[in-house]
């Protein structure tokens, strides 16, 4: 099985940015813990990360045809992109919507999620840990298939 994790704005800043909600573990922290993890399970996967949303688009719509699921966390276009839930509709891939913090326990204007009407599932305020189990997600579901 192939996974995309796909980390948006400000993601690439863990560790530095507002520790006390994000954690002290940096980017290349969560990547090591990615890939040791999907090493483990048997599963080959991909990490990229952008503060840009045109070059997230663009990487969701590399994925068609290449890979069997996506994990993402789409930062703050989580609250404003049409078009990221636009191209996970459009390459049709089972994906899961990540964040680090209780999104449901922050300000209004992260209540609203685009995305998470083209995800499979939504994993929220489980810090790092989130990215691992929804590629456990990911992988039961590719099995059960
Ligand atoms: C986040 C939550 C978003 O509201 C925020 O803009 C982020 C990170 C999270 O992982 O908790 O950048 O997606």
């Amino acid at each position: 099985m192939k996974i995309k994790v796909i980390n948006g704005p400000n993601l690439n800043m863990l560790g530095i940015r507002e520790p006390g909600i994000y954690g002290n573990e940096s980017y290349s922290a969560l990547c090591d813990m990615i890939s040791a993890h999907c090493e483990k399970a048997g599963v080959t996967v991909s990490l990229f990360q952008s503060n840009h949303e045109g070059a997230l688009v663009d990487e969701i719509q590399s994925c068609f045809g290449e890979y069997d699921g996506i994990v993402i966390n789409p930062g703050a276009y989580t609250h404003t992109s049409v078009a990221i839930l636009d191209a996970v509709k459009a390459v049709g891939i089972p994906t899961v919507e990540v964040h680090i913090s209780d999104v449901s326990a922050r300000e209004d204007f992260r209540q609203i999620s685009y995305i998470r009407a083209a995800c499979k599932k939504t994993i929220s305020g489980k810090g790092l840990s989130g990215y691992l189990e929804a590629i456990d997600f990911l992988l039961e579901q590719n099995n059960e298939n």
